[in-house]
């Protein structure tokens, strides 16, 4: 099977491609390197023996997704490409909806064009808001609460209109929980540019040495030990989700919804703890107050993924602690420029 794979060369997209390659599928890479390096392509390869093909380009140039389109036979789309920070979205919103908006119609038209009509779309469980009860279920209301998750919110609308219009389309949000950790070699991770905006990151940043201490948004939510509690997920079970759902419902026609965990909540402290076992190292952390936004907590009812996708996580959090220091402590900052 052929799938372009939208920002391929991304934290869940390079770790995707490199099981889609184990598991005999064929990735073509499409990425603007907004948010990754070129060095990936030869990590992959590494891994893999193979060196899949990569265009750099933009989702939202529609003349050059043509051409990718016209140069392969492309049975599916895994569309990962994307912005995904938060804060970063509450003060760039135009660039968040043109993006992320515009660019997955720019994409789903070129699709159409080439007659390509299965796609999988990286959504997140931030299109819960805030819910009511643990764990969420598909079936839950949804709203959003920043540019980000109103992004992802207006591109699950845009994508269930547009498969009720050509019903022939197979069309599947993947709702994301918290995804983390590394691929077991050490030698492909998540590398945020800049301060990073997410819990394990940061930690594995304090743990290696690049920053002072952790601050702890809050430890005053109605939660365990009052830290904000979260199902975080390992990377390659994710990857393994969407080989899944390439399998088992991409090619058929409907508008299919998976949340994508593990159906298990951790808190902050926790984390830090099972962080410092895995590293042998003492992470320093302060706690300092809420971070405007944050919910106490969330985690997912992964049932309907276990029942149609025949998919459930497999790794524990000691494996998403120990892969993030291998690779953190083996790359201390990041992937090298090329
Ligand atoms: P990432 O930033 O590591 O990867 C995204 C890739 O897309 C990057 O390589 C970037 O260069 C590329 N890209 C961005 N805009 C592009 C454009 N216009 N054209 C071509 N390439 C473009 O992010 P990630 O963590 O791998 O996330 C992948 C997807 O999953 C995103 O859509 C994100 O919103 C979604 N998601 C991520 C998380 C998370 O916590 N990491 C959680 C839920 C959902
Ligand atoms: C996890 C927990 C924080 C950093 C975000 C997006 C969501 C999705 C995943 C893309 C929370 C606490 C964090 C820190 C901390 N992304 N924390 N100190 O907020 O659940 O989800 O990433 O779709 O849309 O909102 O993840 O890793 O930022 O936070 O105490 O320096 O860690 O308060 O309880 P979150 P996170």
């Amino acid at each position: 099977m052929r799938v372009l794979v939208t920002g391929g060369m991304g934290y869940i997209g390079s770790h995707t491609c490199v099981q889609m390659i184990e598991a005999g599928m064929t990735p073509i890479i499409l990425d603007n390197l907004y948010n990754s390096k070129k060095s990936v392509l030869s990590r992959i390869e590494m891994l893999t023996g193979v060196s899949p093909a990569f265009y750099e380009g933009d989702i939202r140039d529609r003349t050059f997704l043509d051409k990718v389109f016209a140069e392969n036979k492309i049975d599916a789309v895994i569309h990962f490409a994307g912005l995904k920070a938060v804060g970063e979205s509450v003060e760039k919103p135009l660039e968040y909806y043109d993006n992320n908006v515009h660019g997955t119609l720019v994409l789903v038209e070129a699709m159409r064009a080439a007659g390509v009509g299965s796609l999988i779309f990286s959504s997140s469980a931030t299109v819960y808001g805030d819910p009511a009860s643990v764990p969420i279920k598909e079936d839950f209301p949804t709203s959003a609460t920043n540019p980000y998750g109103r992004s992802k919110l207006m591109v699950e609308e845009c994508l269930t209109d547009i498969q009720h219009a050509y019903p022939e389309m197979s069309i599947t949000l993947l709702r994301y929980f918290n995804p983390v950790g590394s691929h077991q070699s050490g030698l492909m991770g998540e590398d945020p540019q800049g301060i990073p905006n997410n819990l394990m990151p940061f930690i594995s940043q304090v743990a290696v040495g690049r920053r002072e201490f952790l601050s702890v948004f809050g430890d005053d939510y109605p939660t365990v030990d009052g830290t904000g509690v979260r199902d975080y997920i390992h990377v390659l079970d994710l990857a393994d989700g969407h080989l899944a759902a390439l399998t088992h419902k991409g090619s058929e026609a409907g508008l299919h919804i998976y949340n994508l965990g593990t159906g298990n909540g951790f808190s902050v402290l926790q984390m830090i703890d099972a962080f410092s076992k895995a590293a042998g190292v003492e992470v320093a952390y302060q706690v300092v107050s809420r971070r405007p936004g944050d919910i106490a907590e969330c985690w997912a009812d992964p049932a309907k993924a276990k029942e149609e996708l025949h998919w459930q996580a497999t790794r524990t959090i000691d494996d998403m602690t120990a892969d993030t220091w291998r690779w953190q402590s083996s790359n201390p900052d990041g992937y090298p420029d090329l």
